[in-house]
């Protein structure tokens, strides 16, 4: 299937190979997926030969008197061919690599001698490398994919070999671990050593069962080290690759993302759910005992005083439809007036604790310098309250969730503070209304404060976040305890 213009200089000249005559070596020649040459001293080829020629698809179209550089339709090309033979004949054996037709040749020439040693043409070979150079394309442009991939990701890639052992580890365990660049050995033993010890036993064995047990993907989430020796939480996943014939797990691959906050947030979540059922439940108890708490109060001062006062008024009715002596009906009348005047008291008492008139009637600042007074009065602790023009700039819906913090905050100090003086402090700091109680009393501890016992906490804390804002309740650096709360100012404190 070859061409042979004659049987020329390179196969005539190379006849000692012993049991390998030039018609059989030409036959493995042209087996082989390589093109043989030689030329003269002109570049006219005088030999082509090698199963490579198939490749080319030129076999049978050859021209009798074809020189080196004919069949390269591609000038530049054509010209490196006929570089690297004028090269070979003056001496030099050169190496060049063409593309004939969408395949790739690696070439290699050098000088062709007569038996004098003189050189008299240029002998040719050339390797078809068209497969090798292609795998070497698609391997380098994986390559450049994988680590795209690996930068584009916030994930951490990782590439096990489960046969020995070996571990790639991707950027991410530079950029989500804060590792140094091939810090990391590249063995899975260094994957074991960084899973928190109370994950670990956990985690090697489901992916062990995973491996082991056939399983094409294994995830699993444990805590994972990172560089400065605080963990992560992890959500790791791998994909078990099988060797097509032996079913045997080769190789796993997989990603590593790093969930602690949406973990930390699940917690939270979790916590102030909790919270807020706790809250719901004792505000349920807490209407249930001021229902109870008014009715009784209704029953004992309300009730006896309009029953007395009936008595009273029958009586006086006796009085007066009787001719008999009977007690002057002035004093009666009197008496009966002083009753009335308790039971207007009683009433006003009850509604006020209800809720205190005096925030509708003249603003947040008069409502909470009244109960300033009346806890001092109660309580015998010195109550002051510094309180800046705030009015105008919130809304009623403000003004009572101001109002009932300040009610809770003095109702703390007075049961839990044993303090002996508190003061109070409502103002305007840039965009915020701020407010703020403090005491000088025992001080809270951080974990109280923010323990899921702390309802009238919760309560207070609760108020302030339906309207936008923060509350926190912090022992002092002084001694005693803070309540302060910082709300966002309405935009238009008119409408809402
Ligand atoms: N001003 C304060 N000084 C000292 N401890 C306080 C103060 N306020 C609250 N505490 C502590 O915080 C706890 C929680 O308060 P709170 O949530 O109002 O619940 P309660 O008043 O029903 O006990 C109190 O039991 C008390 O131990
Ligand atoms: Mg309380």
């Amino acid at each position: 299937m070859s061409w042979t213009p004659d049987p020329g200089p390179f196969l005539s000249t190379h006849t000692s190979f012993g049991a390998l005559d030039p018609e059989q070596l030409s036959r493995l020649v042209d087996q082989l997926p390589i093109l043989l040459w030689s030329t003269d001293a002109n570049l006219r080829v005088t030999c082509l030969r090698g199963g490579g020629l198939a490749l080319m698809g030129q076999a049978t179209t050859a021209k009798a008197d074809l020189h080196v550089g004919d069949r390269l339709e591609d000038p530049v090309v054509a010209q490196q061919a006929v570089d690297a033979h004028t090269a070979a004949l003056a001496g030099t054996a050169t190496s060049y690599e063409i593309v004939y037709r969408g395949r790739t040749f690696s070439a290699q020439v050098e000088p062709l001698r007569d038996p004098d040693g003189r050189i008299i043409g240029v002998v040719g070979v050339g390797f078809d490398i068209t497969t090798r150079r292609a795998a070497e394309v698609a391997l380098r442009q994986s390559e450049e994919r994988l680590q795209l991939v690996s930068l584009a990701t916030n994930d951490a890639l990782w590439d096990w070999d489960l046969v020995s052992g070996a571990v790639w580890w991707g950027k991410g365990f530079e950029t989500v671990f804060w590792y140094e660049s091939g810090e990391l050995a590249a063995h899975y033993e260094t994957w074991q050593s960084l899973i928190h010890p109370d994950d670990r036993q956990r985690a090697i064995a489901a992916v062990r069962a995973a491996i082991d047990g056939g399983s094409t993907s294994w995830s699993a989430e444990y805590r994972f080290r990172r560089r400065d020796g605080s963990y992560a939480d992890v959500y790791d996943r791998g994909y078990v690759i099988h060797d097509p014939v032996t079913q045997k797990p080769m190789r796993m691959v997989g990603s590593m993302m790093d969930i602690t906050h949406r973990k930390r947030a699940e917690e939270q979540l979790h916590a102030s759910r909790a919270a807020l059922r706790l809250l719901a439940a004792r505000h349920q108890d807490v209407r249930e005992d001021e229902r109870t708490r008014i009715a009784r109060e209704i029953h004992d001062s309300l009730g006896q005083a309009l029953t007395a006062l009936k008595l009273q008024l029958a009586s006086a009715q006796a009085a007066a439809a009787s001719t008999a002596p009977a007690p002057p009906l002035g004093a009666r009348l009197r008496e009966t007036a002083q009753m009335v005047d308790d039971l207007v008291k009683s009433v006003r008492r009850i509604a006020t604790e209800l809720r205190p008139p005096i925030l509708d009637q003249l603003g947040l600042a008069a409502a909470v310098e009244w109960l300033a007074q009346d806890f001092a009065r109660r309580t015998g602790i010195a109550c002051t309250a510094k309180l800046h023009p705030i009015e105008g700039t919130i809304s009623a819906e403000h003004a009572t969730a101001l109002f009932r913090i300040v009610q809770e905050a003095l109702t703390n100090v007075s049961r839990h503070a044993a303090a002996s003086a508190a003061d109070i402090e409502l103002g305007i700091d840039g965009d915020c209304v701020v407010l703020q109680i403090n005491d000088d009393g025992r001080g809270i501890t951080e974990k109280v404060a923010s323990g899921p016992g702390s309802l009238g906490i919760l309560g207070m804390r609760e108020r302030a976040a339906a309207l936008g804002g923060v509350l926190e309740v912090v022992p002092r650096a002084g001694g005693g305890t803070r309540v302060a709360a910082w709300f966002p100012r309405p935009r238009d404190p008119m409408r809402s």
